[in-house]
């Protein structure tokens, strides 16, 4: 089991129920993934006075549905209230916009901050509350990250959030516009708006 404690506030799950249930849902590598984007959450909800145990939490749960099949994702996409126009993306962007109706789901997960900040957390978004860069940014800079320029990354994002923002939106459209990748219009979007650094 791994070093991590959720108190129960925003599910009636238990702490070790909804560990289990995370686990059930992915391999262990995401699973790793998952833990170590929450140990980073915590530390910049504590650099940005934020909400820690709320941070921890919405970075352990941001991927919960990233090995979740494409048909499940589009059967959910059908019928659970969703815009159809996503069915025109793939579950790179499913798992977080829609990965937030399988938590709510299964984890019971209902606080509207938690789910918005998994929402955003590939795409990014115009406007992001702090708890929505603080995963977002979890997501990036987590320890088992290797990318060349993470460490800029880490830099940059411990010394001003939002600049860490700006940051990563730049790397990934970067990164996407090289592989000739679709890009999804709101982090082109974001990216007007948190480019301008602070
Ligand atoms: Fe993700
Ligand atoms: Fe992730």
């Amino acid at each position: 089991m791994s070093d991590i404690f959720f108190n129960n506030t925003y599910s009636p799950l238990t702490s070790s129920e909804l560990i289990e249930q995370e686990k059930s849902m992915m391999d262990q590598k995401r699973f790793d993934h998952c833990v170590r984007v929450s140990h980073t959450a915590r530390k910049l909800a504590q650099l940005n006075h934020y909400d820690e145990d709320k941070a921890a939490l919405a970075g352990f749960i941001h991927d919960y549905a990233k090995q979740i099949s494409p048909t499940e994702f589009r059967e959910a996409i059908k019928t659970q209230g969703f815009d159809q126009e996503l069915l025109n993306w793939s579950p790179a962007i499913w798992h977080g916009v829609v990965g937030t109706y399988f938590i709510k789901r299964d984890l019971k997960i209902t606080d509207e901050e938690i789910l918005t900040a998994v929402s955003r957390h590939t795409t990014g978004d115009t406007k992001m509350t702090t708890l929505d860069k603080i995963v977002f940014m979890a997501d990036y800079i987590e320890p088992g990250r290797i990318f060349t320029g993470v460490d800029e990354a880490r830099q940059v994002t411990y010394e001003n959030l939002d600049n860490g923002v700006g940051y990563q939106l730049a790397h990934t459209l970067e990164h996407l516009i090289n592989r000739r990748s679709k890009i999804y219009p709101r982090t082109f979007d974001s990216y007007n708006v948190w480019s301008i650094k602070k």
